[in-house]
């Protein structure tokens, strides 16, 4: 048997009174696109912030690669190969894409007798534009800040720094709320060219209508716990909406 991609297990996280976790499990796959879905507090961004290393639990344990891991930032989490894209999205506004795609990482030509290196920028412009190209983001002027970009290719932007240094997960929270049909549209088809270079995606949504057609699998929370994992395959709007409020339907698929 495989062991999962990336696993929590028993995740408890309180915040004072407030248990926003309180033994979360969650399961993604190699190769596949996993919803996270579960009402407002459910705590699926703390559960996120977790597996990403921004945030620490006090109790549970994560797995990569079925291999017990602790993070304790998100350099941790992105060593092992995770990628987080924020819903406020992290970027520089001022910078431009290719300075953002390799902010904290930039990529140093060799100084003279080993000596400090000086700034490759050709070589980051380079990887920029095979990487925008590679994800179909369309943008015009390669050159041009972040800040004068629209919150479609801003999104675009964000996602391709995610795929270009994430080795095995994505977590994307909330990545289409703010966006218009067409913008919405390019980055649910950013989200399957990504799996289709072997990086597993995980999708937070509220838009049950778009997660039951971009997810092969969906994980539901409940008040702190996973309460279902339901194919997307034969599942409707009406399932998921009940297995997040707690209604009758709960086709649990114990793997
Ligand atoms: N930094 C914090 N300080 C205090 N309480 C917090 C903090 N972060 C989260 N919480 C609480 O933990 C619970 C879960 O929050 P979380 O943001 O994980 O929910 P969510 O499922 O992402 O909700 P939404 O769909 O609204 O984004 C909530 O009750 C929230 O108020
Ligand atoms: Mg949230």
């Amino acid at each position: 048997m495989t062991e999962p991609l990336l696993e929590a297990r028993g995740i408890v996280r309180s915040f004072g009174h407030v248990q926003a976790l309180r033994g979360a499990d969650f399961t993604v796959n190699a190769g596949e696109i996993v919803g996270l879905i579960g009402d407002n507090g459910a705590g699926k961004s703390t559960l996120v912030k977790i597996l990403s290393g921004a945030d620490v639990p006090s109790a549970g344990e994560i797995l990569v690669d079925g291999v017990p891991v602790r993070f304790e930032n998100p350099q941790d989490a992105r060593a092992a190969g995770i990628e987080t894209v924020y819903q406020d999205l992290a970027l520089a506004p001022d910078l431009d894409p290719t300075a953002n795609l390799f902010l904290g990482r930039e990529v140093l030509r060799p100084g003279l007798l080993g000596r400090i290196g000086w700034l490759d920028k050709a070589a980051m412009a380079r990887q920029t534009a095979d990487e925008v190209v590679r994800l179909g983001v369309n943008l015009e002027d390669p050159a041009a800040a972040v800040a004068t970009l629209s919150g479609g290719q801003r999104q675009g932007v964000a996602v391709a720094r995610a795929a270009m240094w994430a080795k095995k997960v994505i977590f994307l929270d909330e990545p289409t709320a703010a966006l218009g049909v067409v913008q919405t549209q390019g980055v649910l088809d950013l989200i399957h060219r990504v799996r289709e270079s072997g990086i597993a995606v995980v999708l937070i949504s509220h838009n049950m209508q778009q997660v039951l057609e971009v997810c092969d699998r969906v994980e539901v929370l409940r008040l702190g716990e996973r309460v279902a994992q339901l194919a997307t395959e034969g599942t409707d709007v009406e399932q998921l909406v009940s297995a997040m409020t707690g209604g009758t339907t709960n086709r649990e698929q114990g793997r």
